[in-house]
């Protein structure tokens, strides 16, 4: 019988990578419900194409237009839901591909962890607001976490592990440590004296990978990076000072594990998410994910660098920020969101986007999230704060 698919983020770059394994696998995946937030043509496109049972939109009045359209198209067997988060959670579900951007990922993807679904996490930054508790919840509900992230699923890819009482647990007894690539964005050359004149276009030119807008600006200040580093400690449940990551340009290799025989496991292959994806729907087995596999002879050389403070803070930011802890993480993701939208919006330069989330971190008091909803207010909270600092930029 076919897995009950619900995606959220199903009109995103990653939704639409798992939409593509889903059509590959009619057999084995069938697309049960999906979430998007306003774009009501691309929802219609996939109704279309995989007829799903359950549809919802987060945006109110997408959600309205969409019940028209889908009357005027005589489609109107779909069920469309009222409440977005609860998607993941419905009975008739059995595996979620939470791929929804931002904080805004979190509500839905805890509801499926409540709900002991296998969940595919794309959203890292659900994770880095609220590990603590979203591990612990994983564990409470026997939700199966997978990785989709390509760096994580790297990982995931080259740890023992094995899923006992629908819970997975990895054998990290002789790791030495976790590493991830990272293909260093647009700047990784660039002169830093001219920082200040990047323009929304130029950062949002990834040089390897075709994904979102928010995440292809995080990959050129490297917060990307920073957030992966939290996401793998949590993951994995492995100390700071064993997660790293090193500047790899050619994207060949997305993730590493050193052991203490001095061996070093490494995933590798074209930088396209289907294969991370197709990987944690089937595991533990594997299936075609329409990605060819590396040509060595026309690879040419792969190289490594480290990643300097002074051109990638966001970095070096984010693995502060953990290792404070507290709700330090959920400040900083809020914190850049904020930032990243305020660039996208053309309100600030590129180098404010750490220097708006340096303030935040270090002029809100952080408190202590005991659950979901203190996270969330920490979020708002973060989210006020950095909009008035860019208030008081403009009137400057
Ligand atoms: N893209 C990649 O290659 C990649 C790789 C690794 C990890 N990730 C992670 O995967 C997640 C998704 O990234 P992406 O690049 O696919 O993003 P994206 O292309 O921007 O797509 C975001 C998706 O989220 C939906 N969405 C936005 N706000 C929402 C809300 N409030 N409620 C419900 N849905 C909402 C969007 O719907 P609308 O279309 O209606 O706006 C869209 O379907 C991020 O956390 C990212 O860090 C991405």
């Amino acid at each position: 019988m076919a897995i009950n698919v619900a995606l959220l983020g199903a009109t995103g770059s990653i939704g639409k990578s798992t939409l593509d394994i889903i059509r590959r696998h009619p057999d084995k995946y069938r697309l049960f419900a999906i979430s998007a937030n306003r774009s009501v043509d691309s929802v219609i496109d996939i109704i279309r194409e995989f007829r799903p049972q359950v549809v919802a939109m987060h945006d109110r009045r997408a959600a309205d237009t969409l019940v028209e359209r889908l009357q005027e198209n005589a489609m109107a067997q779909v069920e469309i839901l009222g409440n977005a988060d609860s998607i993941g959670a419905l009975p008739e579900v059995d595996m979620v591909v939470a791929a929804i951007v931002g904080a805004a990922g979190l509500a839905p993807t805890y509801q499926a962890v409540k709900g002991g679904k296998k969940v595919l996490l794309a959203n890292k930054e659900a994770l880095v607001m609220s590990g603590k508790l979203f591990m612990e919840s994983a564990s409470k509900y026997k939700a199966l976490i997978l990785p989709v992230d390509s760096e994580h699923n790297a990982i995931f890819q080259s740890l023992e592990k094995c899923a006992v009482d629908g819970r997975l647990h990895y054998d990290t007894s002789a790791v030495n440590k976790l590493i991830l690539t990272a293909s260093g964005g647009p700047f990784r050359q660039r002169d830093l004296s001219t920082f200040g004149d990047i323009r929304v276009e130029e950062a949002c030119q990834h040089p390897n990978w075709s994904m979102g807008q928010k995440i292809t600006v995080d990959s050129a200040t490297m917060m990307n990076k920073g957030l992966e580093l939290i996401e793998a400690c949590w993951l994995f449940g492995m100390p700071l000072d064993k997660v790293s990551a090193v500047i790899h340009p050619q994207s060949v290799i997305h993730g590493m594990v050193q052991y203490n025989d001095g061996s070093t496991i490494a995933q590798m292959g074209a930088p396209d998410m289907r294969t991370p994806i197709a990987n944690a729907m089937a595991w533990p087995e594997r299936i075609q994910s329409g990605v060819m596999g590396l040509d060595f002879t026309q690879l040419g050389h792969m190289t490594f660098d480290a990643i300097e403070q002074e051109r990638f803070p966001c970095y070096f930011l984010a693995r502060e920020a953990f290792q404070q802890g507290g709700g330090l993480p959920t400040i900083l993701n809020a914190a850049n969101e904020i930032a990243v939208e305020a660039f996208l919006s053309g309100m600030i330069g590129f180098t404010m986007i750490p220097r708006l989330i340096e303030r935040c971190l270090s002029e809100i008091s952080d408190g202590h999230a005991f659950d979901i909803e203190s996270v969330i207010d920490l979020d708002s909270k973060t989210r006020d704060y950095g909009r008035q600092i860019l208030k008081e930029l403009q009137s400057l």
